[in-house]
């Protein structure tokens, strides 16, 4: 527990400081264009939160934004350059300053959830993004969850809606999401099988998958069993093959899938999929993860029972994070990478 003193003397360090450590991209960059330099430390609006960043959390969404693949992104993010110079998503950390509308943290809060540009010393950080860090989380477990357990969390509940007793089949379960996933799904009560590659099957069956299959050992998807839902995170297996695996009313949860184009990103798959739904028994869905505090906090609740342990293969420092990255974009990485932001020593 920190004394009153503690956190003050904390708050006023950084209030002093001008400049930060962070990685940074100035244009859409591979790995090999990440630096880690001095920058400003960010400004916060009304509705934001200043956070000193204990650890940050590697994940695809920051591929993306680093490499402004697909193009279609840049809409968003920056048309020929990334409005956010500085890279990452998921963080924890202990909140320093807030704006005049936020109501929900004041200075001192330990707290983790989603910020833009979180592998830096200090984060700005929309208060809706943010959740109080549970006192027996650990800081690199707080900040490799949000993203990828709350998307988990949202498809196998808000769009999956899975029963107890179903049967879940998670393609893509040695992953950031799927890691998740399955924790998650047996949380819930269902009977999950797990699909990665033959190097991560220890992983998959070491967090409670009860049946594991190597996708390289034989098509899964040949309708020999058949599962309530599925949810596909990784592979980019054709709608017509994983309808082949649903039972007559069972529904598919499109999550993602990489390789499927620079200019889209293979977004016809789930489009396809939307428009087809209404017109067959099975339910063929696809969803973008709300970043809400709501959805954080019900992941929270399973981080906080220990029903669910993020999977944690490295912590790396911010010197790590394009190797992380590089890893990530190899299919290295089991689990999660965590990064460690030791400026509160
Ligand atoms: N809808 C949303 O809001 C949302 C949110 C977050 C992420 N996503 C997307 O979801 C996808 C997964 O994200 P992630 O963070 O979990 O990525 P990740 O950590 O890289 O995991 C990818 C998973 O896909 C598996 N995989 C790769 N090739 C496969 C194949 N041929 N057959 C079956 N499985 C295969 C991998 O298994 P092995 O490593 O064992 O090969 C791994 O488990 C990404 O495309 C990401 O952009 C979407």
């Amino acid at each position: 527990m920190r004394t009153e003193l503690e956190t003050t003397q904390e708050t006023d360090r950084a209030a002093d400081a001008e400049y930060m450590q962070a990685v940074v991209r100035d244009r859409y960059v591979n790995a090999d264009g990440l630096e880690v330099r001095a920058v400003d430390r960010p400004g916060i609006s009304a509705g934001q939160v200043l956070i000193h960043v204990r650890a940050a959390g590697v994940d695809r969404g920051v591929w993306h934004l680093m490499t402004g693949e697909p193009y279609a992104m840049r809409l968003a993010v920056g048309l020929s350059k990334p409005k956010q110079p500085v890279l990452g998503l998921d963080v924890s950390g202990r909140v320093v300053a807030v704006g005049a509308d936020v109501t929900r943290f004041q200075p001192g809060d330990e707290v983790f959830g989603i910020a833009s540009g979180s592998f830096a010393e200090y984060a700005a950080a929309d208060e809706a993004k943010l959740v109080h860090k549970p006192a027996n989380l650990p800081w690199e477990h707080a900040a490799v969850a949000a993203i990828s357990g709350g998307t988990a969390l949202q498809a196998l509940t808000d769009v999956g809606d899975v029963q107890a007793g179903q049967r879940v089949l998670v393609v893509g379960a040695s992953g950031g999401v799927g890691t998740y996933a399955v924790q998650l799904a047996k949380a819930l009560g269902a009977d999950v099988t797990g699909v990665c590659s033959t190097a991560k099957v220890d992983v998959v069956r070491s967090i409670g998958a009860d049946h594991v299959i190597d996708y390289t050992q034989g098509d899964y998807l040949d309708g020999a069993a058949t599962y309530d839902l599925i949810l596909d995170i990784g592979g980019r297996n054709s709608v017509a093959r994983l309808r082949r695996a649903l039972t007559a009313t069972g529904t598919l949860v499109i999550v993602g899938g990489e390789d499927g184009g620079r200019l889209t990103g293979g977004i016809g798959r789930q489009l396809r999929a939307m428009v087809l739904s209404p017109f067959i028994r099975q339910n063929l869905k696809s969803f973008i993860q709300k970043e809400h505090h709501t959805q954080i906090e019900r992941l929270a609740e399973h981080l906080e029972s220990g029903a669910v342990v993020p999977v944690i293969e490295r912590t790396v420092a911010l010197p790590g994070v394009a190797d992380a990255l590089r890893d990530l974009e190899a299919g290295r990485v089991r689990g999660k990478i965590a990064v460690s932001v030791r400026n509160h020593e």
